[in-house]
């Protein structure tokens, strides 16, 4: 029987524009009973507990928020990391991966240092390599470390079908997988709307052209680039994610995200983190679903899989 006095603690490390969008998104959706906010500014963190407790009382769920340092991680059920450099326009997020690799080798440690011993949700850009890392630097079993993945990038996916189609995203089951980057892929061979394949879909409307759908999937892998030449970072989409990850999680919802998870031979790939359909629940990651991708998928995945891992061994190895 699930202990209900339970209480659930996340700690967000990081109070940049990603870190205080999860904690605000948090709050108001009463995921968890404590956040704990850590950020090397400690000033900007306690700002930001001040700012965020301010509004507790508009709030439906009362969440108890406070500013606090690598020993509250010991009792706490999730750690988020969310620290690090950002895409300056035009940048790729794999170009980040030396300065956050340095940030997260200390970081890690520091966590681990405190007696943690739950799930660590990784943000931080390139967050597949990151992912990979934060499970190497802190030994912890591989289906506790997820990465935020490609979950967002599905997200802007089924929104952008969503408008084409003028159906509603609850009915819109369509996935991007591989990198959370330039190499990702949009998984056309198993999307459906509502349980008609999309393929099939595309004849309802004369309109509907599968150039459209190509059109849709390069607007996606473009995203964040778009909306930091507009606005300088991407902050609520990856909050959200963030969140929805961290649900499926405290609320043992076995939901299926596509999370980076570390691949043991699924899609023909080993020793790698990247986004691929996972079922999430109170322990991390269940299990890695295997979509039988087209010809042309499977080579597409294979091809982002092969960019990731050359990435990390040059990084890390
Ligand atoms: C984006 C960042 C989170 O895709 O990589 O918005």
């Amino acid at each position: 029987m699930k202990n209900t006095d339970k209480v659930n603690r996340v700690v967000v490390i990081g109070a940049g524009f990603v870190g205080s969008s999860y904690a605000f998104s948090m709050m108001n959706q009463g995921i968890a009973e404590e956040l704990v906010i850590i950020d090397l500014n400690k000033e900007k963190a306690i700002g930001d507990v001040m700012d965020l407790n301010h509004a507790v009382a508009f709030s439906d769920y009362p969440t108890k928020i406070s500013f606090g340092d690598y020993s509250d991680c010991k009792e706490a059920d999730i750690v988020c990391i969310c620290a690090g450099a950002n895409q300056k326009p035009g940048e790729t997020r794999l170009q980040l991966v030396e300065k956050n690799l340095r940030i997260f080798k200390g970081l890690v440690n520091d966590v681990m240092e405190s007696g943690f011993d739950g799930i660590i949700l990784v943000a931080t850009n390139p967050v597949d390599i990151l992912t990979q890392a934060t499970q190497k630097f802190s030994g912890l079993p591989r289906h506790r470390v997820i990465g935020s993945g490609t979950t967002l990038d599905t997200a802007r996916l089924r929104f952008m079908l969503s408008d084409y189609f003028k159906i509603s995203t609850s009915h819109i089951h369509a996935y991007i997988m591989g990198e959370h980057g330039d190499t990702s892929l949009a998984v056309w061979s198993t999307a459906t709307v509502g349980n008609m394949p999309i393929t099939q879909y595309l004849k309802q409307d004369e309109s509907y052209q599968m150039e459209n759908l190509d059109e849709i999937y390069e607007n996606v892998r473009d995203a964040a680039y778009h909306v930091i030449q507009k606005k300088g970072a991407t902050y609520y989409g990856i909050a959200m994610s963030l969140v929805r990850i961290t649900k499926a999680i405290l609320k043992d919802e076995n939901a299926i995200l596509t999370v980076s998870a570390y691949l043991d031979g699924e899609y023909g790939a080993k020793d790698v983190c990247i986004g691929v359909p996972t079922t999430v629940n109170r322990n991390g990651i269940r299990e890695v679903m295997e979509l039988n991708l087209s010809e042309k998928e499977q080579e597409k995945f294979t091809h982002s899989v092969e960019t990731v891992q050359n990435i990390y061994r040059e990084a890390i190895e």
